[in-house]
């Protein structure tokens, strides 16, 4: 039997090409001064040849060969994204196969910018139900497939790259490292961000999500951390989506960290990579050792649907 779940490793992949938003104003009307200071980017990667299915795979391998565990172990594969052009096959099994994991269960999961913590979740309770005993959970997006470059007011805002965890059981006795979900959406506001098969690329009110975000978000936040029996002033960190340093502020404000915990800021150098957001900003505070092992994280993604899920983990 086990007692839950928990986070073994770590894992990220950027394209190599830096975007920087001075290149941008080469075909925009726009500049540096307003992307920094509206939104808080200064760059992002762009992919040329990589597609969703490899950048999740680079995050997935990285992140399976710093668990100690190997592709025979992992019998579960969720892979969050919200911009894969390809149907069928999914993600998942085209991550499969490329690590060699032979028969997974295999699934995408899309909640756009949320989907990291939706899938955590959906690993943890089948990690939980015996429906699965390790898992690779990976959030990953090539935003620039279904950007309008000749759009100001969202071609500055996204960037691709992927991060991948893999996740195992936590044996009866021992503490689990993932604390329960908080998910759940506004689907009335849906039609505020949108990718639409007829015109795909991201279109959104902007103010109305930036809204949303700021002022309804954070009760949820803190219904997480008192979900996982820990009070928000616990917190070594905290990595929400990484869409706007405004936005981030704005949810820091009403939750009540330390002055030691951490805000993943990651978004200046990496854009707002939707699903893959969560885990790129986690997976380099875990390699930059800014996070002691075992101490506690709030994961919180929010954005299209409009969709918001969140919960404490233990840092590996
Ligand atoms: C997108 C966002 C940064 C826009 O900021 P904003 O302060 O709401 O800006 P507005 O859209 O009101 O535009 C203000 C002005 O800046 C202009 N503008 C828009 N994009 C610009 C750009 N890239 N460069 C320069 N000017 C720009 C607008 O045209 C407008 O000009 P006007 O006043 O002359 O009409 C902000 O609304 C936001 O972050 N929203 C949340 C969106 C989000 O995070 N979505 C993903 C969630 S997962």
């Amino acid at each position: 039997m086990v007692a839950g779940s928990r986070i073994v490793a770590m894992g990220h992949y950027q394209p190599s090409r830096v975007v920087t938003n001075e290149d941008l104003t080469k075909t925009l009307d726009t500049n540096d001064e307003w992307i920094r200071s509206r939104v808080g980017i200064a760059e992002r990667r762009i992919a040329d040849t990589e597609t969703v299915a490899d950048m999740a795979g680079f995050a997935a391998e990285k992140a399976l060969a710093a668990s100690g565990l190997t592709a025979a172990d992992i019998d579960l594969v969720i892979v969050a994204t919200c911009s894969s052009i390809d149907r069928c096959p999914n993600v998942a099994t085209r991550v499969a196969n490329k690590l060699g994991i032979a028969a997974p269960a295999a699934y995408d999961l899309n909640t756009a910018c949320s989907g990291f913590s939706y899938a955590v979740g959906s690993a943890d309770h089948a990690i939980r139900a015996g429906a699965a005993r390790n898992a690779i959970v990976i959030g990953a997006e090539k935003l620039s497939d279904v950007t309008d470059w000749s759009d100001r007011k969202t071609a500055v805002l996204f960037g691709d790259g992927a991060g991948a965890a893999v996740m195992t059981g936590v044996p009866d006795g021992e503490e689990p490292g993932v604390g329960p979900v908080l998910w759940g959406s506004a689907p009335d506001k849906g039609d505020v961000l949108r990718i639409e098969g007829w015109r795909p690329y991201i279109e959104q009110e902007g103010q109305i999500v930036f809204r949303w975000a700021t002022t309804e978000l954070a009760p949820f936040a803190i219904e997480a951390c008192r979900r996982a029996g820990v009070d928000p002033s616990e917190l070594a960190a905290f990595v929400p989506h990484q869409a706007n340093t405004r936005i981030i502020d704005g949810i820091v404000k009403r939750l009540g960290l330390s002055e030691n915990a951490i805000v993943a800021k990651d978004l200046v150098e990496s854009g707002n990579t939707s699903a893959a957001s969560v885990p790129l900003a986690l997976s380099k505070l875990i390699e930059r050792r800014e996070v002691p092992s075992g101490a506690p994280v709030l994961l919180f993604g929010f954005g299209g649907g409009l969709t918001y899920a969140g919960q404490v983990v233990r840092c590996p």
